[in-house]
C-alpha cells in the first residue's frame, strides 16, 4: 500500500485529539477517530509510563505553533490566502474562517475521499462560509486538475499566500518530500509574499531508546515507514534551500513556549516546525541568478 492511501487513519486520530482539547468541532471527531483513540489508549498509556513522550503534547505543539505563526502573518498583512494541503480533519480552516471571515481565503485540500468527508463535516457544522473552500489535491501531482498548480490558479496573484502541511512529511520518502517542496516553492514564487509552514520530525530530536518504539509503532500503524529524512535543523534548512526556498528554518517549539499557552504534558521538543519563504515574482528581464533574498522569514 502506498503512503498516500495508508496514512488517512491518522487524520481521524488527530481529528479526535483536536476535539478533545477544545480546538475543534464535534463534527470533526469521527467514529473511526474514537475507535482508534480508545482502542490504542492502553498501548499509548503503557508507552507513556515507559517514558515515551506524550502523543497529545506532540500533536498539540505542532498544531498550535503553526496557528501562532500563521495568525501573526495574517495580522501583519503578509498573508491573506492559505492552502492547507493534506488538511484531513484539522479544524484550522474552520477556526481561521470564523476569525477572519472572507478577508482571508482559506482553501482546505486533501485527496478526494478525505476532501469529501471534510465537506460533509463542514456542512453539518453550518456549511461553508464565504472565503472557505475544500478542494481535491494530490500533493505528489506535478500537473493536472489535482495538482497544487491547478488549485493555486484560482488565487489572487497580488496578495500574499501561505501553504501548510501538517502531519504529512514524515510519511513520505525524502525524494517525495523534495519533489513536494520544489512544487510548493515554484507555486509560491508566483505571489508577492509567500510562506510555508509544516511540522517535521528530525532524527537528531528523536534520539534515545524511548522514542524508537513510538516510531516503530507509528510505522506499523500506517503500514509503511516513518521517514526521518534529516538529522539536524541545518540539514532540513539546507534541503529547503536546495528546493527553491530562499529563507528557511526548522523552529524549536521550546522557543515559543510562553506563546503556545498551556499544553497538557508540556511543549514537545521532539517535533520541529518549518518556516520557509520565497521571494516574489522576478521583475520582467531579471533571471533567477540575479534574485535577492528579500522576503526572509523572521
Ligand atoms: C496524517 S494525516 C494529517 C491530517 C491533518 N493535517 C492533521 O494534522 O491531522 C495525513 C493526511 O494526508 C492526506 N494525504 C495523504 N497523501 C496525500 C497526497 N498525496 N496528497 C494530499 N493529501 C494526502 C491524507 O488523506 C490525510 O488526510
Amino acid at each position: 500500500m502506498n503512503a498516500s492511501a495508508s496514512i488517512s487513519p491518522t487524520a481521524h486520530y488527530t481529528g479526535l485529539v483536536w476535539a478533545r482539547h477544545g480546538l475543534s468541532h464535534p463534527a470533526l471527531a469521527t467514529t473511526t477517530g474514537r475507535l482508534l483513540f480508545y482502542g490504542f489508549k492502553p498501548v499509548i498509556l503503557a508507552a507513556q509510563w515507559a517514558g515515551v513522550p506524550a502523543i497529545d503534547s506532540f500533536l498539540l505543539t505542532r498544531h498550535r505553533l503553526i496557528d501562532l505563526r500563521l495568525d501573526e502573518a495574517i495580522r501583519s498583512g503578509r498573508v491573506s490566502q492559505v492552502i492547507e494541503i493534506a488538511c484531513g480533519l484539522s479544524p484550522r480552516g474552520w477556526r481561521f474562517n470564523q476569525r477572519y471571515g472572507e478577508a482571508l481565503t482559506y482553501i482546505e485540500a486533501d485527496l478526494p475521499g478525505m476532501a469529501q468527508r471534510k465537506r460533509e463535516a463542514l456542512a453539518r457544522m453550518g456549511g461553508l462560509r464565504p472565503g472557505h473552500r475544500v478542494v481535491d489535491i494530490d500533493a505528489l501531482a506535478d500537473s493536472g486538475p489535482m495538482s497544487l498548480e491547478a488549485v493555486a490558479a484560482s488565487l489572487d496573484r497580488s496578495r500574499g499566500v501561505a501553504l501548510i502541511t501538517e502531519g504529512l512529511l514524515n510519511y513520505f520518502s525524502e525524494a517525495h518530500v523534495r519533489s513536494m517542496w520544489r512544487r510548493f516553492s515554484s507555486v509560491m514564487r508566483q505571489f508577492p509574499q509567500a510562506s510555508y509552514w509544516s511540522d517535521i520530525g528530525l532524527s537528531g530530536d528523536m534520539g534515545g531508546s524511548r522514542v524508537a518504539p513510538f516510531v516503530g509503532f507509528l510505522s506499523a500503524f500506517v503500514r509503511g515507514r516513518v521517514h526521518l529524512h534529516f538529522r539536524t535543523p541545518a540539514d532540513a534548512e539546507a534541503a529547503l534551500r536546495e528546493c527553491g526556498f530562499t529563507a528557511a528554518r526548522a523552529m524549536d517549539p521550546g522557543e515559543f513556549a510562553s506563546a503556545l499557552g498551556n499544553i497538557p504534558g508540556g511543549v514537545s521538543r521532539r517535533i520541529r516546525v518549518i518556516e520557509a519563504a520565497t521571494p516574489g515574482p522576478l521583475p520582467a528581464g531579471f533571471t533567477a541568478g540575479g534574485e535577492s533574498d528579500v522576503h526572509s522569514s523572521n
